[in-house]
């Protein structure tokens, strides 16, 4: 590997990617690559060129390894506890990202800066630097270059709901008050201006990093059987903990025309490549149950990357952007070459693992009806924030006189793929609203589902869960609180 920094240098190694045997996380692989590509981007406020660079190279192996930059830690290295969190701006603003998942082509035209970056050119910390240190944020230290970069974002966006910014950041020893104390002391305080990084202008690099869906339609067509990398929060684990050597790659991160959300009187539409915190802002208004639902989806960092056409094509028996989706009604638009179909969104999952998506064929955008709200998408996982679903119930029940004029229920953690409960919606459909009708529906649970047991639950508890939702869902429509940020003692 090669590279250029902006003050002229090129700089020349045996890159660790290529043939080393050391490093435990998959570093002694050799790789082949026809997908190898050249990036530019700003990293501390420095332009770093890249040559031939292997496109599964994470950022973090990278700083770590090639630049020496160690502040940046590794934890988990699949997404889950932060320590390896950076800045990333691009034209959409600031977002903490972990660089663990985040391949080296996806940074292509952004400025990233590290916690190295984090403190001013003269030496002088970050306000989020001097109130961790102020008021005892820190212990053992190994999470705090993730909190610190987490808050740098934040603090630079002026968000100040820290529970939720800090939901991706795990500490073992300093005990989480102290944390969030040191972020709500500097909310008033102004962003340094050396954090305020702008994006760079770049060329196109690679044809395996495409400029817009036509790009990528062609260079797809070409390769139909590469790997798409979206947000990486999949594929940057087989990576990663699968060791899989990817060849070839194509990355749509530059795709501008597939991240965007249009809503029109009759229609609401996500391209593939809308992230999952635009997502959860765009339907705060329109559905916000199903917006909340998309807080407990992984954390900030995770859903800055994580797509919903990653979460759909993935076919992930427990993704929850599905059932939700199938519940609206949605319908999956894909495209191969110059060729484009539509389907409704459940059709698509035909068995576990099996999607109707043919080589060279992506997913180009989901779209579902404007309506009035009656969605609520229940999320139950054993931990509160940033963890899968064991189960996701999602329900869209529409009353006309007192009747159910008609019901869509969709699951994910149910089956092998996320499934409608036609049998359950049957026994609901054309009866008065009731506690009694609901009851009664109940036991069509067991026609529509046969459940599996694993580590998240087990299938008599997912059914259980499944029948107590929409008892649920019945109670929430009736004005009773349920959700258990609401109930007050
Ligand atoms: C820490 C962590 C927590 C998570 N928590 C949750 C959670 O709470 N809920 C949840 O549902 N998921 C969760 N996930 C899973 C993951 O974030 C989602 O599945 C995500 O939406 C995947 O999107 P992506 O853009 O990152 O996809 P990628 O990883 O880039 O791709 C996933 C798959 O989809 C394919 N693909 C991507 N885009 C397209 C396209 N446009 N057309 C065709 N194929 C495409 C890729 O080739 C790959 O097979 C979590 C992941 C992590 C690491
Ligand atoms: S090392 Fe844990 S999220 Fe990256
Ligand atoms: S200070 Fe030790 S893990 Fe957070």
């Amino acid at each position: 590997m090669h590279f250029l920094t902006s003050d002229g240098k090129l700089y020349a190694r045996r890159s660790f990617y290529v043939a080393s045997k050391e490093g435990t996380h998959g570093r002694n692989r050799v790789r082949r690559r026809v997908s190898r590509m050249n990036i530019t981007f700003l990293l501390n406020g420095e332009t770093v060129e890249l040559a031939d660079v292997d496109p599964t190279a994470t950022l973090l192996d990278w700083l770590r390894e090639d630049r020496d930059l160690t502040g940046t830690k590794e934890g988990c290295n699949e997404g889950d506890c932060g320590a390896c969190t950076v800045m990333v701006t691009d034209e959409r603003g600031h977002k903490a990202l972990n660089s663990c998942i985040l391949f080296l082509p996806q940074l292509h035209g952004k400025a990233v800066r590290t916690v190295e970056g984090a403190s001013g050119p003269n030496g002088e910390a970050h306000p989020v630097q001097q109130a961790m240190v102020d008021l005892h944020g820190s212990q053992c230290g190994f999470c705090t270059p993730g909190f610190v970069m987490s808050m740098v974002a934040s603090h630079a966006n002026g968000a100040t709901d820290h529970d939720t910014q800090l939901a991706g950041n795990l500490c073992r020893c300093t005990g989480y008050a102290p944390i969030i104390r040191a972020a709500a002391a500097v909310e008033e305080q102004p962003v340094p201006v050396w954090v305020k990084d702008k994006p760079v202008a770049t060329q196109a690099s690679s044809p395996m990093l495409p400029g817009s869906s036509d790009e990528l339609a062609k260079v797809y067509a070409e390769h139909p059987n590469a790997t798409l990398v979206a947000g990486a929060t999949d594929v940057g684990l087989w990576v990663t903990k699968q060791l899989r050597d990817l060849d070839p790659v194509i990355f749509l991160n530059r795709c501008e025309d597939l991240k965007e959300i249009t809503v029109t009187n009759h229609e609401v539409r996500f391209g593939a490549m809308v992230d999952m915190n635009r997502m959860g802002e765009t339907l705060a208004d329109l559905h916000p149950s199903y917006s909340e639902m998309i807080r407990r989806y992984a954390s900030v960092q995770v859903r800055h990357a994580a797509t919903v056409g990653g979460n759909i094509a993935n076919g992930s028996p427990i993704g929850d952007n599905p059932p939700a989706l199938i519940a609206l009604g949605a319908t999956l638009h894909l495209r191969k070459g110059d060729e484009r179909r539509s389907m409704p969104l459940d059709e698509f999952f035909i068995d576990y693992g099996k999607q109707d998506r043919a080589p060279g064929e992506f997913v180009e955008a989901v779209s579902f009806p404007r309506q009035e709200d009656r969605l609520k998408a229940y999320k139950l996982s054993k931990r509160f924030d940033q963890d899968i679903s064991a189960v996701c119930g999602c329900f869209n029940i529409a009353v006309s006189n007192g009747t159910v004029a008609d019901a869509r229920i969709a699951f994910g953690g149910m089956s092998g793929i996320p499934k409608r409960a036609t049998n359950v919606e049957a026994g609901l459909i054309g009866k008065p609203w009731s506690l009694e009708t609901v009851r009664a529906a109940l036991p069509a649970f067991a026609d529509d589902f046969t459940p599996m047991s694993d580590m998240r639950a087990s299938a008599s508890y997912r059914l259980e869960t499944a029948k107590a939702m929409l008892e649920r869902y019945f109670l929430d429509d009736h004005g009773e609180i349920t959700n258990v940020l609401e109930v007050k003692a």
